[in-house]
């Protein structure tokens, strides 16, 4: 098409649009009576009273949503199925073609797609056109705007990379939104083919079809997305709710004794940087009952008791006590050292070479219990790393150490304690 032609074309789709625009606003607020024969026929006559009145006189008691609720909302409804615009002599009732612009919506089974088709090799001009100045050529994003592509495996990272390829659950979700809100600031001024084009190309640079598959109405909804299987329905409110309402105890609630087991300092609540924990000699924290020497309270500190066997040898005291201060993260939960007991985890004293889950009066999940087997430093290295993608469905709240030489410290650290 040429530009002048291009020109005339918006030009008159402009005063198209302007037409419309003004026959809408005239229909809409000055229009007095329904021009349409067939909506005429359809008018009850003579227009009867309505049933009951819409709005009474005196404002509904506020103190009683039941007289709110049958008052005005019960009124509007009143009359089953009858349009109440018709009733009182107002509008008209939309033209199926008014329906049919806003009825846009797509479902997963593929429900609502127009018939038509496109590859990625004819979507990639148009979306190196319409699209690539914000979503970048391959769709892996420009700057701040939206990355369509990439982030396959980051969502259980804590920053995950959420894109249509890695976190969208449905490629139906991908022809309705673009379709229904982009180019942005430009919506709906693609055909349904080209529309296809795009999907298919935002889809193949997510490595998800090839450049010559065709994406039709028929092949998309057949096209399953890497995350489909990653949302639930969130049933809170069923398994839940409930047992957060019970009666809330106000006094003497706790039946047993009320007793300190362990205090800020041995939590390492205060961040090292501040200076609040005493630099640990790295010449003697080989040896744990020194390490445990330098604490400000022993008294309060049973978590860290003498070791009952330092492992000879082979131990490196500086990752030993770079361990000793990761185990900050874990002394929410558990203990190690001579004399631990059982917290929200088992003690960890010996753990290198325990059978896992083995800890006789420690109530495991069925995830650990079951799991066989005995901690090595690979089968620590994994669980330390990724603790609930190693043994699914572990109890342990705790998201993992994400550097390799921090899972390699803990590990010299609580061999320090035995194995
Ligand atoms: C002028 C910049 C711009 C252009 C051009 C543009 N987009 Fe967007 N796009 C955006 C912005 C901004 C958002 C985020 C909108 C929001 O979150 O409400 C977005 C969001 C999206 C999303 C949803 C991303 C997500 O993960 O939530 C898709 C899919 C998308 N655009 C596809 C396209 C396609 C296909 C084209 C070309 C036909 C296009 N966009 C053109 C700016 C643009
Ligand atoms: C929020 C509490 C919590 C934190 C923090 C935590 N754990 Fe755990 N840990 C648990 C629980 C609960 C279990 C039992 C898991 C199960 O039954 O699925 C467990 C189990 C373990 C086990 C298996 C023990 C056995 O007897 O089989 C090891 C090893 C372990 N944790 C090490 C660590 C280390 C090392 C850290 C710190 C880097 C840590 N945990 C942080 C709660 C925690």
């Amino acid at each position: 098409m040429s530009k002048s032609l291009k020109l005339y074309g918006g030009v008159a789709a402009g005063i198209g649009l302007m037409l419309v625009g003004a026959y809408n606003f005239a229909d809409r607020n000055i229009a007095g009576y329904p021009s349409n024969p067939q909506v005429l026929a359809n008018l009850p006559a003579p227009i009867p009273e309505p049933v009951a009145p819409v709005q009474t006189a005196a404002a509904p008691d506020a103190a009683d949503p039941a007289a709110l609720d049958g008052g005005i909302v019960g009124a509007a409804h009143a009359d089953n199925g009858d349009s109440t615009g018709l009733r009182f002599g107002l509008g008209r009732e939309a033209l199926p073609e008014e329906v049919a612009a806003w009825d846009l919506d797509v479902s997963p089974d593929g429900t609502g797609l127009p018939v038509g088709s496109g590859t990625a090799l004819a979507g990639e001009p148009l979306f190196e056109e319409n699209c690539a100045a914000c979503h970048g050529s391959f769709a892996e994003g420009v700057g701040n705007w939206p990355k369509l592509a990439g982030g396959g495996g980051t969502l259980a990272d804590d920053d995950p990379l959420k894109t249509v390829g890695s976190y969208w659950p449905y490629t139906s979700t991908i022809w309705d939104y673009v379709h229904r809100s982009m180019p942005f600031g430009a919506a709906q001024t693609l055909s349904d083919d080209d529309v296809y084009a795009i999907v298919a190309y935002i889809l193949y640079s997510n490595d998800i079809i090839d450049d010559a598959f065709e994406v039709s109405n028929d092949t998309l909804p057949t096209i399953t997305l890497p995350n489909a299987d990653g949302f639930v329905v969130d049933d809170r409110a069923q398994t839940e709710y409930s047992l957060w309402r019970a009666e809330p105890c106000m006094e003497n609630c706790k039946d047993s004794p009320v007793e300190i087991t362990m205090r800020a300092t041995v939590l390492d609540v205060t961040p090292d940087e501040a200076g609040a924990e005493p630099a640990v000699d790295p010449a003697s924290a080989a040896d744990p009952a020194e390490v445990a020497a330098t604490d400000p309270d022993p008294d309060a500190a049973p978590a860290v008791p003498p070791a009952a066997a330092p492992a000879e040898g082979s131990l490196d005291p500086e990752r030993v006590a770079d361990g000793k201060k990761i185990f900050g993260k874990c002394k929410a939960c558990h203990q190690i050292g001579d004399g631990a007991k059982n917290r929200t985890g088992p003690h960890l004293t010996g753990v290198i070479g325990r059978a896992i889950g083995g800890i006789e009066d420690f109530k495991y999940s069925s995830a650990m219990a079951d799991m066989g087997g005995t901690w090595d430093e690979d089968t620590l290295a994994a669980f330390l790393g990724n603790p609930r993608g190693t043994v699914k469905g572990t109890k342990m709240a705790f998201a993992g150490l994400r550097k390799d030489e921090d899972v390699a410290a803990m590990i010299a650290y609580l061999k320090s304690f035995g194995q």
